[in-house]
């Protein structure tokens, strides 16, 4: 958990549409970030479903047009707009789509969003024939035009079995999405290159040296990064990358991050190399072999009798692009050594890569989501005890925003 949620007051909307179903595990895992969660029903929602489901996973009163016209003394939807830090509507079904597009304030969810200036995220989800008509893409166009956030539907197989466009994308999904939205934009504009994953070097075509980095640090990295504003380059030595990441482009001008999937330290160097005149601040964060075999047999080796193998240096990556760095361009490193050698190796690896900032961690971070960590400028040192990778990223990026504008000076 990161806290982007807690205390957090959300507004969600439900519409008639199959994928209602799935919202249920949205609430509870919005309870589990510790958001406060009230839900209202629209009419088409209320054939699906009772209300009594929602309320007992939000542990709030879910509303329905029952209680629109109810002669309470409360205005609700005026209270209701009142409420949210955001709204969330999930699904959205094509005929809400249309009736929000006209202004429509007909039913109780609707005269809560008329009358609701809250950040307000739609996640439309339907048959693809229904989300690609051409009434449907115009109240699309409109709802953007209006100020809505909307979140295109995904691709796959659906509800009425045809496979289409028109899926809800996974609760993972909608989750990050919103968590994004709570984080300020301080990188927009900005080009990062992030190094993540360990790399592999051959010893025959199927047998390779390699580390045991999980690329975990680089990932909350680059997400944080991302979710700033940032345009992000990461360059991966992982063959999978098993995260859900937003697509941010739906709702902003903020770029999908770019992912390059590299195998040895001579294609991550190559790659970074290319990539590094274009950015703003460059962050070490892979664990690429330092050495590789000398030659690569052809085929696979035979197990007939015991091998040497002759090792070479490979690329030094961070020294190459730190050394070569301009003046603007702000190059941050990690260094993982054994905790009573961690200052002094910090140090004179920071110095040897000219990095403007270094973070030291133990040997035990590997594959680990907490650790202890120790981020050193030249004159700021500051030790953080077994916090997660995913608060070292945030803290990182909200650090660098007051150590960019004290100035290079202050180097
Ligand atoms: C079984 C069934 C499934 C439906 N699934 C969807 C859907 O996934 N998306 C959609 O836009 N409409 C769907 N509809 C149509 C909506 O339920 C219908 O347009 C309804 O009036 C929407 O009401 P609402 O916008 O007040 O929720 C479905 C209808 C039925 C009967």
């Amino acid at each position: 958990m990161d806290n982007l949620l807690k205390d957090k007051n959300i507004l969600l909307g439900i519409t008639g549409g199959v994928a209602l179903y799935k919202i249920c595990d949205l609430i509870r895992k919005l309870k589990a970030e510790e958001a406060n969660v009230k839900v209202i029903l629209s009419s088409g929602a209320e054939e699906f479903a009772r209300p009594v489901l929602f309320s007992s996973l939000s542990g709030n009163e879910t509303f329905t047009n029952a209680d629109f016209f109810k002669p309470t003394g409360r205005i609700l939807h005026i209270e209701l707009a009142k409420f949210p830090d955001l709204i969330l509507i999930a699904p959205a079904t094509a005929s809400f789509l249309s009736k929000l597009a006209t202004g429509q304030a007909s039913e109780l969810l609707l005269a809560t969003l008329i009358a609701s200036k809250a950040p307000t995220y739609i996640f439309p989800s339907m048959n693809t024939n229904m989300w690609e008509h051409p009434a449907t893409q115009e109240n699309i166009k409109k709802l953007k035009n209006y100020g809505y956030f909307i979140y295109e539907p995904s691709e796959g197989k659906l509800a009425c079995q045809s496979v289409g466009k028109g899926r809800l994308p996974e609760i993972e999904e909608i989750l990050e999405t919103i968590k994004a939205h709570f984080i300020k934009k301080t990188l927009k504009g900005k080009k990062v290159l992030i190094t993540g994953g360990p790399t592999r070097e051959y010893i025959d075509e199927v047998r390779f040296i390699t580390n045991d980095s999980s690329g975990k640090m680089a990932f909350y990295l680059a997400k944080n990064a991302y979710y700033r504003g940032a345009e992000v380059h990461l360059v991966w030595g992982l063959k999978d990358f098993p995260y859900v990441l937003p697509n941010l482009e739906y709702i902003s001008s903020i770029p999908f991050p770019k992912i390059y999937f590299v195998r040895t330290t001579k294609e991550m160097f190559e790659i970074s190399q290319r990539v590094f005149p274009e950015c703003n601040i460059a962050i070490f964060a892979s664990a690429p072999c330092d050495f590789r075999p000398k030659n690569i047999f052809k085929g696979k080796l035979k197990k007939t009798k015991s091998l040497t193998l002759e090792l070479e240096l490979t690329e030094d990556i961070a020294k190459t692009l730190g050394t070569n760095k301009r003046a603007d361009q702000i190059t941050i490193g990690f260094a993982l050594e054994e905790p009573d050698k961690l200052e002094t190796y910090a140090q004179i690896k920071k110095k040897e890569k000219n990095f403007d900032i270094i973070i030291a961690n133990p040997l035990t971070t590997m594959g680990k989501e907490t650790s202890d960590f120790i981020i050193f400028t030249s004159k700021d040192k500051l030790v953080f005890k077994d916090i997660s990778k995913m608060q070292l990223a945030q803290f990182l990026f909200d650090f660098l925003g007051s150590y960019v504008q004290r100035g290079s000076s202050s180097k």
